[in-house]
Order: C-alpha cells, then structure tokens, then sequence
C-alpha cells in the first residue's frame, strides 16, 4: 500500500508570541505601547494561556488555550478530534498538574481506554491516580444529562479538582433529539453548562459544510474553533489544521500539516507549508 508522504521536519522555530503567518502586536515589543491607543503594556497583556500539549500547537496561538475559554475542534470521521482531546487531558495531567474530565458521547470506557494506548496514554491509570476521570453516557442517557443540568460532571469536578474538559461529540450529544430546534438547544444548553464549570473545555464535531465548519452554528458560541483537515489527493489523504477564531487571540491564519506518531500522539508543524499540489487541488 502506498505510505503517505511524512510532513518534512520542522524547520522553523517560531516565537510562541509570534504565531507563524501572524501579525505582531501592537507597538511590537510587550514593554511599548500601542500606538494611538494610549493602552499600556499591562493593558495589553494577554488572558493566561494553557498549553495544548500538541507540540506545535501553541506556536499558532500566542502559548496556548486562553484559561478557561471553550474550543470546538471540528472535522470529519477519522481527521483527528478524539486524539487532539485525548492528548489535551493527559498532557494536562501528566505535564501541568491539571486534572481533567472526558466526557463521551460516542465511545465507550473500554475502546477510549483501549485505543489510546496506541498513543501511549494510559487512561485507566490516569484514572486510578485520580487525574483524568472518564464518564461516558449512551445515546439515551444523554436526556437525562439535559435534564439534571450535568450534575455528575459537576460532582466530578468539584472532587477532582479537574481543570481540563474534553467534550467528544456534540454531534453524538444532540442524536436523540427529534427536531432541529431541539439539537440546537440542546447544544446551547450544554455551552452554558460547559461556562458555568469554568475549566478550559475543548468540544468536538463533525464539519458541516465545505468549510468545514459545523453546520449546527455552535461556531459562534465557542471562543475558540480548530478546524482538522483530511483531504484527499489522488491516491493519498494529506493532514493538516488551522485556527479558524480565537478570541482575544493574535493567531496564525495558515493551515499547517500535523501527522500522528505511534506512542507519542500529534504533532503539528508550524514552519511548514501545506503540498503545493494539494493547495492548488483543494483551493487553499
Ligand atoms: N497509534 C497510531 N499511530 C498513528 N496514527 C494513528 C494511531 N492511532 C490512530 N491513528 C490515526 O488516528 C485516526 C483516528 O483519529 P481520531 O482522533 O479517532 O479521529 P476522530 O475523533 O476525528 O474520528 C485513525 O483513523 C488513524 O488514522
Ligand atoms: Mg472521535
């Protein structure tokens, strides 16, 4: 079978205040000003950052997460969503001393625990070690998650004193719900929910339309949207992510390529650029 090609090493190490294809601030250095706005250099600051714990991840946005803040990772079966959480939590855990929570609609106990071992994640010991706690909830008990208001979840981080949410999918989430209507409340009432525990929350879903994002609309209620990409080229799928928003957040506007590494998980690569090939083909 024929092997895709391996995204090139990273060549270039960008400032991780200086995303790559980003401007700088304004007035340049953090001590100057901003020019015409008479806004000091504490004014300016940035909202505290938390690392992805995807290696070049945080180059794209100015160190990482903004504490606290949602962010929707969207993309198709397979581009990659569960693995960009899975690494977010244990990354949390292992690396910043930041427990964490992932909340399943879509896989059980067993095959979240199972498959992310191939990544080299143990999440039954995270679990035993009281770090990353795993709460999965079948198509039918998602109502009831609706109806008590994510009581459980709540419990959970307030024993835990988990800081990290991963959210695996709002498209599993709104499934049972009859009418379009229904998801779409549904989906709000979870974000809500999702502000009221104040931990940095990433959501995942399917993308909805050709630019990927989630036709649903919860592109706007999130602070922060990741789109992963996976498109096709004759023979061979390439892939690659982008920033779509993040508030508050002078991020890259360039799609890079990441690959998955066996016992390590993502790797994205900021200093690359995507195949010309595959640019011209996919109108990037
Ligand atoms: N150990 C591994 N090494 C390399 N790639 C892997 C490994 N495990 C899974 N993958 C890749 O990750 C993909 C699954 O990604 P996943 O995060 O589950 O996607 P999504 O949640 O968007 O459906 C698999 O289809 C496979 O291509
Ligand atoms: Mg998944």
């Amino acid at each position: 079978m024929a092997k895709p090609p391996s995204p090139p090493k990273m060549t270039a190490g960008a400032s991780p205040r200086m995303p790559a294809g980003a401007m700088p601030r304004p007035g340049g250095s953090p001590k100057a000003p901003a020019p015409n706005s008479g806004a000091s250099a504490a004014q300016i600051e940035l909202a505290p950052r938390v690392p992805s714990g995807i290696p070049g991840f945080d180059e794209l946005c100015e160190g990482g997460l903004e504490k606290g803040s949602s962010t929707l990772c969207l993309g198709e079966p397979g581009s990659g969503k569960t693995t960009f959480m899975s690494q977010f939590l244990v990354n949390g855990a292992l690396e910043h001393g930041e427990g964490g929570v992932f909340l399943s609609f879509e896989e059980s106990k067993e095959s979240i625990v199972r498959h992310s071992l191939s990544f080299g994640w143990d999440f039954q010991q995270l679990e035993k070690e009281g770090a990353v706690s795993v709460i999965t909830y079948k198509p039918h008990e998602v109502r009831r998650l609706a109806e008590e208001g994510g009581g459980l979840i709540w419990d959970t981080i307030n024993e835990t004193g988990a800081q990290r949410i991963a959210i695996d999918s709002l498209s599993a989430y709104v499934v049972l719900f009859e009418t379009a209507y229904a998801a779409r409340e549904a989906q709000r009432n979870l974000f809500e929910l999702v502000h009221k525990w104040n931990c940095t929350t990433l959501l995942s879903g399917e993308a909805g339309d050709s630019e990927g994002r989630n036709s649903s609309g919860m592109d706007y209620l999130a602070d922060a949207v990741v789109l992963l990409h996976h498109p096709r080229q004759r023979n061979v799928r390439f892939r690659a992510l982008e920033i779509l928003k993040m508030r508050g957040t002078n991020h890259s506007q360039k799609i890079c390529p990441f690959e998955f590494i066996s016992g390590e998980g993502m790797r994205v690569y900021p200093g690359e650029d995507i195949f010309e090939e595959f640019k011209t083909r996919e109108g990037f």
